[in-house]
Order: structure tokens, then C-alpha cells, then sequence
């Protein structure tokens, strides 16, 4: 190598480039960008609006062309996404469904496309589970057990409790529910008086809870439930026109643990919240790129005995793990100060 002069290395570099075409592109232009489409519930409430910026952000730190669509809580606009992500050829498609029935038929149209999907923070209601990969999100109805258990143990006496429930049909309302009256059960003190829907949105949780307080069950309830925070925070406004004391009269425990139920546990007037992570993205990604990484293998790798598994994973049918929880804990009033300054959302 020490004797073959620079002139000549230089021409056999240049013929090695001429017969591979990659060597004389610059490396950007041959990564093909990811391209992935994303339907958003919509933005009723902080905690949706914190999964916003988390998915959005994790994004674009790993260079991903993101298609992000707006359902504003309606199914029909979230369909409209999911068939336009078709069109758009996309990548991979994922998603949070408004409610969990009503997705067998476009889950199936994205199936034939040969898109991988993923659910994000809600679950679907379908009778074939290959149509979607993996469901990333909360349990919610641990989140509804640990709200009752909060009662349980931090109140005495007979509770009667109004619940306010998120969006009809909503995998959160249901589960949510279920996990609650599954703990009381076991409490003959503790009773839901009534129950009604809120839709998750702060604005919904005043004006219901306005209504209530002027029926006869709204003299006699001693303990609210709210399916979220923002639902609870508008809740206890109404509370506060009307002159009770949020947080002493009324005891009050909701889901999600945003900023404001911080503040409003500082303020004494929420007593405890129970958490939802919406931090979802980073945690998305890494299983978007390991789907997609499967999917891409080369087409005769299905002949490999070893690599096939991970492309059957790719598209639903494997061993990619369907479920995949987010970690989660409850705060009270007891560590509210503490640990307001580190809440990001
Ligand atoms: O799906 C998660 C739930 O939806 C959150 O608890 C609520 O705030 C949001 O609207």
C-alpha cells in the first residue's frame, strides 16, 4: 500500500464510487424519513394537551415526519385521519380512539394497506387483536381502583359520592367506573349517589356540577369522584359560587395529576389525584422504530427460521408484547407543595 502512488489510489476510489451509486450521495439523502400518522383524541383537557407536546416533541428530536390530526373528540373526524393516512401511504399509523367501539372496518382497510398500527393512551373493542400491533397506555381501571382506595382510607363515616364520568363509550369512563365501584363494593359506607357525564372537559365539570347543586341530592352528597382533573377543577368552581368548601365539605378525588391539581391541593380545595402519565412519546417511538425495523427486513429473511417471528410481530400477528403499561403513582394534599415545582404539565 506504502508503494502504490496517491494519483492511482485516487482513480480506483473513484471507479469503486462509480460502480455503487450510494457512495456518491451524501448519507441524508438516501435515509428514507419515517412518516408516521398520528389521530389525537383532541385537546379537552390539560393532561390531552401535555400528550400533544410529549408525542410531538419526541418526533421531532428523532426526525420523523409526523402527520398530526386533531379529531376534537369526534370518531367520524378520527376516521377521516385514519383513511387519509391510507392515501398518505404512511408508515405506520397510531392513534388514541375517542371511544373504544366502532373501529373493526377502517382497522381492517389500514390492515389491507399493510400498515402497522399502534394504540396510544385509549384501548379499541375489536373481535381480531392482529389489527393493531401493540397498545401502549395507562390502566385504567387501577387508576379507578386507587381513587376509592383513597377514600378508604383517608375518610370516615358514610360517604356519598357524585361521580363525574369522562366521555361516554371512552375505554378511560368505563374502566374508570369499573375499578371504583369494584373497591367500594367491599365498603357498604361508601356510595355513589349519582353519576353523570362531564366529557373530560373543565367547562362541562362546572356547568354539570352547577345543575347538580341545585337538585335535592346536591344538599345531601359529601365526596366527589371526578374521572379527570380538569372535570374536578371546574367542579369545585361551581362549588365555590355556590358557597361550600371544596376539599373539607366536599371530599375530592380525581385522575391525572396536571399542574392545576397541584395547585388546587396546595390551595386545600382538591384532595387528592390520582396519576395518568400522558408522556407517551418517547415511549411510542422506540416501539414505532423497532416495528418498523422488523417490517423492513428483506423479503427473503421470512425463508430465516430466526427473523421471521419479527416480521409477523410487524404486522400484528407476533410476538410484539400487546400490551404495554406506563408506570404510575397518587399524590394527596400531603406531598402536594413538595413536589409542585416539578410538575412539567
Ligand atoms: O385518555 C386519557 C384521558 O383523557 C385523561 O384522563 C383525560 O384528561 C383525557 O381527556
Amino acid at each position: 500500500m506504502k508503494n502504490i502512488p496517491f494519483a492511482i489510489l485516487c482513480i480506483v476510489l473513484a471507479a469503486c464510487c462509480a460502480i455503487l451509486p450510494s457512495c456518491n450521495k451524501p448519507a441524508e439523502t438516501t435515509a428514507k424519513k419515517i412518516t408516521i400518522g398520528f389521530s389525537q383524541i383532541g385537546s379537552e383537557s390539560d393532561w390531552s394537551a401535555a400528550n400533544s407536546l410529549s408525542v410531538k416533541g419526541a418526533a421531532e428530536k428523532r426526525g420523523i415526519d409526523l402527520r398530526f390530526a386533531d379529531g376534537q373528540q369526534k370518531q367520524e373526524n378520527q376516521i377521516k385521519a385514519l383513511r387519509s393516512f391510507i392515501d398518505q401511504k404512511v408508515d405506520l399509523i397510531a392513534f388514541s380512539p375517542v371511544v373504544e367501539t366502532g373501529w373493526q372496518t377502517v382497522l381492517e382497510e389500514i390492515k389491507k394497506a399493510g400498515i402497522p398500527v399502534i394504540l396510544t393512551d385509549r384501548g379499541v373493542d375489536v373481535t381480531d387483536s392482529s389489527l393493531y400491533v401493540t397498545f401502549i397506555g395507562s390502566d385504567f381501571t387501577e387508576e379507578g381502583r386507587r381513587a376509592a382506595k383513597w377514600f378508604v382510607e383517608n375518610t370516615k363515616g358514610d360517604l356519598k359520592v357524585f361521580e363525574l364520568r369522562g366521555t361516554p363509550g371512552a375505554s378511560c369512563a368505563v374502566d374508570r367506573k369499573t375499578g371504583f365501584e369494584a373497591v367500594i363494593a367491599d365498603h357498604p359506607r361508601i356510595k355513589i349517589l349519582k353519576s353523570q357525564d362531564g366529557n373530560f372537559e373543565r367547562g362541562k365539570g362546572k356547568e354539570v356540577m352547577e345543575a347538580f347543586l341545585k337538585t335535592p341530592e346536591g344538599k345531601d352528597f359529601n365526596a366527589l369522584y371526578a374521572h379527570n382533573d380538569d372535570m374536578a377543577l371546574g367542579a369545585i368552581q361551581a362549588m365555590k359560587e355556590a358557597g361550600l368548601k371544596p376539599g373539607k365539605d366536599i371530599k375530592i378525588v380525581s385522575v391525572d395529576a396536571v399542574k392545576a391539581a397541584f395547585e388546587a391541593m396546595v390551595d386545600g380545595e382538591l384532595n387528592c389525584t390520582v396519576e395518568c402519565n400522558p408522556q407517551l412519546g418517547p415511549q411510542l417511538f422506540d416501539i414505532v422504530e423497532a416495528v418498523l425495523a422488523a417490517k423492513t427486513l428483506p423479503a427473503d429473511a421470512t425463508k430465516h427460521k430466526l427473523l421471521k417471528p419479527a416480521i409477523l410481530e410487524a404486522l400484528g400477528g407476533g410476538a410484539f408484547e400487546k400490551r404495554v403499561m406506563v408506570h404510575e403513582v397518587v399524590y394527596d394534599q400531603s406531598v402536594a407543595k413538595e413536589l409542585i415545582g416539578t410538575r412539567k404539565y
